[in-house]
């Protein structure tokens, strides 16, 4: 019997276990071994695995996280790993791995299937919804989910003390989730990436509103917004993971600080940071990671290599795991109009 190696890699996102699942159940039905891959790349290049079978899947849908575990290992960052890893996936008896995770891991799939042809394919994963080629991705909707709550429970007390709250949202450099939680729990405005930040507006937003009667205010604040280009609030500075990446985190507070000088209203700043991928998948994620998840391992079945499993209007699709990684899938625009309507100043 052939085996497929399946492993998370990068941040994890709820929904990860909802395509194991379905990817074990597929990938077994049409007569193949599964074998999990721990710590993402980092269990290829060291041999760490676990066994995975409809046994240890079967009771998984409602967990968050991953079982396999994650990393941000970047196998490409040490000259001789790539041969390690490819040694290793050798020894293990491996005939395909489906690698499920966002730009970076799926960047590392793809590589290593142009350049040394293994046989992979890809599970788009990420929070942050940036992925190119599939319209959403599983662990976006829970995120968004997760903010909205958060920013329904801070209206009452925010209210109640006539306080203005800066509600920060993970998502990197896309401004996804915030624009999505900004209009689901009905921001005064919302600062995303990819838009210059504009605090002249943001002051007159929530004093317009302050006039017609509103008590408090709400502004959604992507981490990944900056006031000079490229200046990004990061965590730790100079800190940056193994596929170059900052940590972003923090800048809520520096338009918390600008609004209360300029306004004189009292206001707080609630980074939600790893609350948006923590906890069990929406209904939403659950059924998507498991049409996914059941894509790729029909993928591996059926000996289609370099695809990866997408969401495509209301259709499952192969795209090219190339075309995939090619770019950041920024904010659409049209959408963010929407949310925009609700933030206009004459
Ligand atoms: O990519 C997912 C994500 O949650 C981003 O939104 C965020 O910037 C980053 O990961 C945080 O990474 P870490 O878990 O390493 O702090």
């Amino acid at each position: 019997m052939p085996t497929v190696g399946l492993l998370t890699g990068g941040g994890d996102a709820p929904g990860l276990n909802a395509v194991i699942r379905a990817a074990v159940r597929r990938a077994e039905n049409g007569g193949w071994n599964c074998l999990g891959i721990i710590d993402g790349w980092k269990g290829l290049l060291d041999g760490q695995t676990m066994p995975l079978g409809r046994a240890n899947t079967n009771d998984i849908i409602a967990e968050g996280g991953t079982i396999l575990g994650t990393s941000r290992t970047n196998p490409y960052k040490k000259p001789d790993d790539v041969k390690k890893l490819l040694a290793t996936t050798k020894k293990l008896g491996l005939d395909a791995i489906i690698a499920i995770g966002g730009d970076d891991t799926l960047g590392v799939a793809d590589q290593l299937f142009r350049e040394h042809n293994l046989k992979v394919v890809g599970v788009p994963k990420t929070i942050d919804n940036d992925l190119s080629c599939t319209d959403y991705t599983f662990g976006f909707d829970t995120a968004v989910n997760a903010a909205m709550e958060a920013i329904d429970r801070l209206i009452t007390t925010a209210r109640s003390h006539r306080r203005c709250f800066v509600v920060e949202t993970m998502g990197r450099h896309a401004g996804w989730i915030a624009a999505y939680a900004g209009i689901a729990g009905g921001a005064d405005i919302t600062l995303v990436p990819e838009k210059p930040v504009d605090m002249e507006q943001v002051i007159a937003v929530l004093k317009r509103n302050r006039e017609e009667g509103r008590t408090y205010n709400i502004v959604v604040v992507s981490e990944g917004i900056t006031f000079e280009p490229g200046a990004f609030v990061t965590v730790k500075e100079g800190e940056l993971d193994e596929f170059g990446h900052v940590r972003l985190g923090g800048v809520g507070n520096r338009v918390a600080e600008l609004i209360e000088k300029h306004t004189g209203y009292e206001t707080r700043c609630v980074v939600l940071g790893h609350l948006q991928r923590g906890g069990p998948p929406s209904a939403f994620d659950r059924v998507l990671a498991t049409r996914l998840g059941y894509a790729a391992a029909e993928l591996v079945v059926t000996g289609q290599f370099g695809k990866m499993a997408a969401l495509r209007g209301n259709k499952i699709v192969a795209a090219d795991l190339r075309e995939a990684v090619g770019a950041t899938k920024t904010l659409d625009m049209e959408l963010f109009k929407v949310a925009e309507a609700f933030f206009a100043v004459d």
